[in-house]
């Protein structure tokens, strides 16, 4: 080697040694990220996940729900509200319009228009009249009137469908009468009148089928006296004894009774004949619901106990007119209420309200493998809107949640807009709930906390509507889902 490429040799090795150092580590952590992102789960579940949307008619579906017009998110004003023991929560920002008073009630209040109905003035959706524009749009919140132009009474209420006549049929609380209370400190209410029913082929126009169980208006030792309380009917369908059998929270004005009724009919639209009421398995029971599994038949009633600090749940007998020996107890001393029941894949979901009586609340969902448990609290489902409006559960409590025929990933979140003031202009929040992941493939990415469960969301929307066809599945393939 001559002096001059000596010289070059060493002016490489002296000069470029740190330069290709670095190369070499830049190039290192470049093929690290790059093996990461190509073998990494979490990345090739999310595009699996992805692929599989894409193939997937009822993923397509949900996604339309949640991306396209319907994202109609409503701006609320920052105000405190209360947490579910009661208590107010700070107030997030100094130009808080109004902090809610404590007697909502008050015709001096300015919260009861504030808190309760933002959109008191906008007009009713009712099918008697609605113009081309509006017609199937949901307005959660909004007065809303059956066929006749009558607003709908069927507060608390549930919903049962029955794939013969394709029908749903409302049962709920009606309201319809003058608000008052007993004393300065109890709980508003209206006298008892009795449980309506609503049929509909769509879920938009409702036609009233009357009171499918009426209160007693003379018998004052009867469950069902008007001055007594009969809340969230709910009503299940017995294939083996062709019956269908209504559970409903039975009580007195003071709700120091805490009992369930039964009550059983021949017929969707009644009358049902009143069986009597019970405290199950001795307990107190509050607010209710009762779940059947389509997929077994087996069916569950789950009731607030215990002072409303736990729920308990047991499972039917199979003509469901009386309990199974074992009460499993859930959520002990999370204090809830307002069970709603909903079944994904394998799995068991549920959405509870606080206890802040007719005061909306933070929602919670809870995720079980079983109906009998254990079960799993997942945290708030409610999404978009302002924090305050998701704290309440946009301003409602949860009565219900309706799967939809036909359709895997879509469920209806039927809630109670309660207005205390005026118990019979109550309105309804029904909004879209949707379920993200496949219970059949790989965890998804961001389910390190709970992998077991889907994301379960309730998003929202100031209008929205069911997809176009969904009236229109055609049920008859394997999987019962609806074919585009
Ligand atoms: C909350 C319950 O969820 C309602 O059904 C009703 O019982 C009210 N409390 C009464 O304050």
């Amino acid at each position: 080697m001559n002096a001059r490429a000596r010289g070059g040799a060493m002016a490489f090795t002296s000069l470029a040694l740190p330069t290709l150092v670095w190369i070499l580590v830049a190039w290192l952590v470049a093929l690290h990220f790059f093996t990461g992102w190509i073998s990494s789960p979490s990345a090739a579940t999310a595009r699996s996940n992805r692929r599989k949307d894409r193939d997937n008619p009822v993923a397509r579906l949900s996604d339309l729900l949640r991306y396209s017009e319907l994202e109609e998110i409503e701006e609320i004003p920052v105000f405190s509200v209360r947490s579910s023991s009661g208590k107010k929560h700070k107030k997030s920002s100094k130009s808080a319009k109004s902090a809610i008073s404590d007697d909502p009630l008050s015709e001096l209040s300015p919260d009861r228009r504030l808190f309760y109905f933002p959109d008191r003035n906008l007009a009713a959706v009712d099918p008697s009249s609605s113009s081309e524009e509006e017609r199937d749009f949901f307005f959660p919140g909004r007065e809303w009137r059956d066929v006749n132009g009558l607003p709908i009474q069927a507060h608390g209420g549930g919903i049962l469908y029955t794939p013969e006549t394709r029908t749903f049929y409302w049962y709920g609380e009606n309201k319809q009468g003058p608000t008052y209370r007993l004393h300065k400190k109890s709980s508003a209410r209206v006298d008892l009148i009795g449980i309506s029913c609503y049929s509909s082929q769509d879920l938009w126009r409702w036609k009233n089928e009357g009171l499918v169980l009426k209160a007693d208006t003379t018998n004052t030792s009867s469950d069902l006296h008007t001055s007594n309380v009969a809340e969230r009917p709910k009503v299940i369908f017995n294939n083996h004894t062709r019956q269908f059998v209504m559970y409903l929270h039975i009580d007195n004005a003071n709700y120091s009774k805490a009992s369930v009724g039964i009550a059983t009919s021949s017929s969707p639209l009644g009358p049902f004949t009143y069986l009597g009421s019970t405290k199950p398995h001795g307990f107190d029971s509050r607010d209710m619901t009762i779940f059947k599994d389509e997929d077994d038949g087996s069916a569950f009633l789950v009731y607030s106990s215990q002072s409303n600090s736990e729920l308990h749940i047991s499972q039917l007998t199979p003509d469901y007119l009386g309990l199974s020996p074992a009460v499993s107890r859930a959520l002990v001393n999370q204090h809830r209420e307002a069970p709603a029941v909903f079944k994904h894949g394998n799995f068991f979901y549920m959405i509870t309200s606080g206890c802040t009586g007719w005061w909306p609340n933070q929602a919670l969902l809870h995720a079980a493998e079983s109906m009998l448990g254990p079960w799993e609290t997942l945290g708030d489902p409610c999404v978009g809107a302002s924090d305050e409006f998701r704290l309440t559960t946009f301003f409602s409590q949860v009565a219900f949640v309706l799967p939809l025929p036909g359709l895997r990933d879509l469920f209806v979140f039927v809630a109670d807009r309660w207005n205390p003031g005026n118990l019979s202009d109550s309105r309804y929040v029904w909004l879209p709930l949707t379920i993200d992941g496949r219970l059949d493939g790989p965890p998804e990415d961001d389910s390190f906390e709970f992998p077991m469960w889907s994301r379960v969301s309730v998003r929202w929307h100031r209008k929205w509507k069911l997809p176009e066809h969904w009236k229109n599945a055609s049920l008859d393939d394997d999987e019962g889902e609806i074919s585009l």
